[in-house]
């Protein structure tokens, strides 16, 4: 299966990548844990000697993708002689391991999310048929201190994970289950990633963890002061490393949107003003039984605060319809939270029942078609709001930091300030810079900008 035009001791490596944010980090990190073994990224599965599967398990659907690729890399692995190795990592493989691998013989390895560090173990393993191949410990401490100290990065925006798992129990979701209780990485070791990743020329850090706000720390030695950070304070002192020109925070919890994360928005330059906030619903019964801890007033509290701080700061949400016992009324007071705040972008899904979560047990389910006319209507409704959101940056001027690979076209692709998406036509060359560029077209979904001439600012 290999491909004979590499170089002898190179083995080919393709990892697929579902799910949210994090999994795109830890796969990075299998990428940098694998590296040392003779493993280099290629295109295809077709080119790889080993395929890894990082999986996602937050909706039914998303489960489902896992089952059937699975089929499909089975034929592929008949073709390569057995040759093909096969990894399922991510939250199916925390969640159902044992079923995927008494299912799908072709499945060499599973390994969760905090034990993909193991990797070149359980590959030894496997090489020797010894032992077991499946990893899934919660031992996120272990893993972050195992993993490489050098990152291999590409490209002008990186993510840096400070915070995984979760203890608020949602009782829809299944996070707190794949990945385990609430961790946060230790301060020295988060800011020595952030400049590792600045030494690579990284110019947008985006901080990242399923509640990224709920992180805390020890204030590093040189403070001085002593005493507990939270992300704001966290966020001020990444913000003094050379070379970040960009800061940004995904996901947050409301319950831990704290007075300093929010004085960061009004004194941080390099802060986004971007608050990726879920409030997944508007009826406080609704929120009540989710366990959200919070109610819609609260929710519009803290979009006050942040706008008075911040006052251009824009707003992205997470939405579910169809929660069991969502009644008509319940749905409006959803619609009504939407047109109080006025999100900037979201993404909306229809309630998925989890195996395990106490939501999916609950009477009044609501119907499959209930369902799909309420998506409808929440999403017309948000369509519009992104659609305005973006008309309104038509003329301004923004700076965009173009971190995304340039299209065939010579089309350059970046992000504006407040995670627009902006192409610029024959651009490329901007690939990798932050250049400020003048809005001149937008979609719902993105911006076309041109760049301001330097000489025309001069002359302004
Ligand atoms: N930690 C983040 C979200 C993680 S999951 C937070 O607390 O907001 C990402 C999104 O998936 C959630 O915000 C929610 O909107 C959606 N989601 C989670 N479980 C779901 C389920 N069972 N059905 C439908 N959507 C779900
Ligand atoms: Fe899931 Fe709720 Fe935790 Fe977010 S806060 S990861 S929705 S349990
Ligand atoms: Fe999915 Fe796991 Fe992320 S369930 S959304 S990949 S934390």
């Amino acid at each position: 299966m290999a491909d004979t035009s590499q170089k002898p001791n190179t083995k080919g490596l393709y990892i697929k990548t579902y799910g949210c944010q994090m999994n795109v980090y830890d796969s990075e990190r299998m990428r940098d844990v694998l590296k040392p073994l003779g493993y280099s990224p290629v295109d295809s599965p077709e080119a790889a000697d080993l395929v890894v599967l990082n999986t996602c398990h937050i909706r039914e659907k998303a489960t489902e993708k896992v089952f059937s690729e699975l089929g499909r890399l089975r034929e592929l692995k008949q073709e390569s002689g057995g040759v093909l190795r096969i990894a399922v990592a991510g939250c199916v493989a925390q969640a159902e391991g044992e079923e995927i691998m008494r299912r799908e013989p072709a499945v060499d390895m599973v390994v969760g999310p905090q034990s993909y560090h193991r990797l070149p173990e359980m590959i030894a393993k496997l090489s020797r048929k010894t032992g077991d191949v499946l990893e899934t410990d919660f031992a996120a401490e272990e893993k972050f201190d195992a993993l490489p100290k050098t990152r291999d990065v590409d490209g002008a925006s990186a993510f840096l994970s400070v915070q995984e798992g979760c203890d608020k129990f949602c009782t829809f979701c299944v996070v707190p289950y794949t990945r385990g209780a609430e961790f946060s990485r230790g301060t020295d070791a988060i800011v020595a990633e952030a400049r590792e990743l600045t030494r690579q020329g990284v110019k947008e850090i985006v901080l990242i963890g399923q509640n990224v706000n709920a992180w805390h720390g020890a204030a590093p030695a040189h403070d001085g002061r002593g005493g507990e950070w939270g992300l704001g304070n966290l966020i001020r002192h990444i913000a003094k490393i050379g070379g970040v020109e960009r800061i940004r925070y995904t996901t947050s919890h409301p319950r831990d949107m704290a007075d300093d994360l929010i004085d960061a928005h009004r004194d941080i330059e390099q802060l986004s003003p971007f608050l990726h906030l879920p409030v997944q619903a508007g009826s406080d019964r609704i929120l009540k039984a989710m366990n959200r801890q919070h109610t819609a007033a609260d929710y519009l509290r803290i979009v006050d605060r942040a706008r008075a701080a911040r006052p251009d700061i824009a707003f992205a949400s997470d939405f579910i319809v169809g929660f069991p016992g969502e009644s008509d009324a319940d749905f409006e007071a959803t619609l009504q939270l939407v047109k109080d705040v006025g999100f900037a972008q979201a993404y909306s899904f229809k309630y998925s029942p989890r195996p395990g979560t106490p939501a999916a047990g609950m009477q009044l389910q609501v119907a499959e078609q209930v369902k799909d006319e309420r998506l409808a209507r929440l999403q017309s409704l948000l369509n519009e709001q992104a659609q305005a959101f973006n008309d309104a940056t038509i003329g301004r001027k923004l700076d965009v930091l173009f971190s995304r690979n340039p299209r065939r076209d010579g089309q350059a692709l970046g992000y504006s300030p407040y995670m627009q998406s902006v192409h610029v036509d024959g651009a490329a060359h901007l690939t990798g810079h932050m250049a400020t560029i003048e809005i001149v077209g937008a979609t719902m979904t993105s911006l076309k900008g041109r760049l301001v001439p330097a000489i025309a600012g001069a002359l302004a």
